[in-house]
Formats: structure tokens, C-alpha cells, sequence
């Protein structure tokens, strides 16, 4: 049935996050140290974004790394997804007290294609969390504005199809217009689950090219619509080959192999970022 009534504002902005002619996107995660603070690969944040902002479909950051890491001349070229949650730090260990940090106003203003909010579920400041979604999703909604649900995972939660698809269902009933997490086996049951929402998967720590190149893989021929990765990329010490590969991976359906010739194939240019 087709379905007559789009909310454009809605719509136009999904349509610059994940690319409409493939239904997928390369989203490029440098938000960490709005929780971490000097992280590495991010040290220079400015580098690491001139080097990889052109081949990410778009940039998920915070409003500081907005503000004074995007050069002028490529503000604009890609479209953000902005993080509106946060509030903690590593050098507390519950990591799941966040509130809303950015206004929705500003998240317009700023010309962002759609803002992240974390949600830790089945933590201490579960509810405060949700709640965090659901008043951003009741806001954003009357701009316009998608809401990305972020699963956060705490350390007693084990990343198994069990919990992240109860999180990322429950993000969806939120009316996340999407959700991000983690890549877990039988995934495309975690998709399933969620449909029709569009799921990115979160990368996780930095491993190594071929783990995390066949991890992207996996979630996408599960059904994700793409990665939203951050460490395994920057981290790298080929970080452009890294981020060539996953978007091979992605839009261009290239298996492991295929994928890691791609990375090979910058190995002249392999700089790691500070
Ligand atoms: C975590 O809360 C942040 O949103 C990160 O952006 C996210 O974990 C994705 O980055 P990574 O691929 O480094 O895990």
C-alpha cells in the first residue's frame, strides 16, 4: 500500500543521512570525547576530519567539534547528526546518568540532519534515559528533526541478541526514527525486530581491519542500513583505507576480501591520526 502522507521535513533530512538511491550510509562516529575528552585518533580533530569527512555519507559529532573542527569551507558538504545527550564522564564509573545537553533550537540552527540520544537500558538511570528519547523525539518531531536512539551498553550487559534487540525495540516504540547498536550474531533477527526502522551498527573498540571490515559485512547482509563507526576507523593506522573499505562494504556490496583489497590499496597514503 502506498503510503500517502510523508512528513517532509522528516523525510528530506533521512534522505541525506542514508543515501535514498541504496537505502545505506557510512556514518562516520566522532562524538567520544563529549564523555572520554582527549581520545585518540580525535587529538586533532580538525585533521581527522578533513582527512575523512569527504567519504562518510555523514558526520555524527557534538556541537564543540562542530563549532571548531569543521574547516568553514566543508561546513555544509556533509550532514550532521548532531549528539544531544551526555552530561557524564569516564572518570565516573555509572556512565549511564545523562540528560539532554543540546536544544533542539540549536540542532536546527546548526542546519543538522538529525540528533543522537543515548539510552542505557536496563541501567540504574534506565527511565531517565528513555525519557531523554522520548522529550527529544516529542521536540524534534515538530521540526522536522530525526531522532537517532543510541543503545548504550553497560558493562554488566552482555551484547547478545537478547539485549540489544530488547533495547533497540524499545527505542523504536520511542519512535526513534532510528537506531544504532551494536553488531551481535543472528543479527538480522535484531533487525527484524525492528522493522521497518533503519538500523545502523555502532563499531566498538578499535580490533583490527579484517574483524571490523567482516563485522560491517555481516550487519549490513543482515539488513543494517549501514555503520556508524567511529574507533575502527580513526583509530587505525590506515585510517582512510579503513573507511574506503567500509564504504565498499556498504554501498558497492564488496565482500572481506574485496573490501580489504581497498584498504590495501591505500597503504601508500596510511597516516595514523594523533
Ligand atoms: C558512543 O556512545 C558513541 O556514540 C560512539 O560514537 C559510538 O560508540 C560509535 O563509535 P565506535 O565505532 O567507536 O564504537
Amino acid at each position: 500500500m502506498v503510503n500517502t502522507y510523508v512528513d517532509v521535513g522528516i523525510q528530506s533530512r533521512m534522505n541525506k543521512i542514508i543515501c535514498p538511491k541504496d537505502n545505506r550510509t557510512v556514518m562516520l562516529a566522532i562524538d567520544h570525547p563529549y564523555f572520554q575528552g582527549p581520545t585518540s585518533g580525535l587529538r586533532d580533530m580538525s585533521k581527522t576530519i578533513q582527512m575523512l569527512m569527504p567519504y562518510c555519507d555523514c558526520l555524527m559529532t557534538t556541537r564543540g567539534a562542530v563549532r571548531h573542527n569543521i574547516p568553514v569551507e566543508y561546513m555544509g558538504s556533509k550532514p550532521i547528526m548532531l549528539r544531544v545527550s551526555g552530561g557524564n564522564s569516564v572518570l565516573f564509573e555509572e556512565l549511564s546518568d545523562e540528560q539532554i545537553t543540546v536544544s533542539i533550537k540549536e540542532a536546527v540552527r546548526m542546519d543538522c540532519a538529525g540528533v543522537a540520544v543515548s539510552v542505557f537500558i536496563g541501567s540504574s538511570n534506565q527511565q531517565r534515559t528513555i525519557l531523554n528519547l522520548t522529550d527529544m523525539i516529542n521536540e524534534a518531531e515538530d521540526y522536522g528533526m530525526p531522532v537517532l536512539a543510541v543503545t548504550a551498553v553497560g558493562k554488566a550487559m552482555a551484547r547478545d541478541l537478547r539485549y540489544l534487540a530488547f533495547a533497540s525495540r524499545i527505542c523504536q516504540d520511542a519512535g526513534a526514527r532510528m537506531v544504532k547498536t551494536y553488531y551481535c550474531e543472528e543479527f538480522d533477527k535484531l533487525i527484524k525486530a525492528c522493522a521497518p526502522t533503519p538500523v545502523v551498527m555502532a563499531g566498538g573498540k578499535h580490533t583490527s581491519p579484517p574483524e571490523a571490515i567482516e563485522m560491517a559485512f555481516k550487519a549490513v547482509q543482515a539488513g543494517a542500513v549501514g555503520v556508524d563507526m567511529g574507533r575502527n576507523i580513526f583509530q587505525d593506522e590506515n585510517p582512510l583505507g579503513m573507511i574506503k573499505a567500509i564504504r565498499a562494504v556498504v554501498h558497492d556490496n564488496k565482500n572481506p576480501q574485496e573490501a580489504m583489497e581497498v584498504y590495501k590499496s591505500c597503504a601508500g597514503e596510511a597516516c595514523k591520526l594523533e
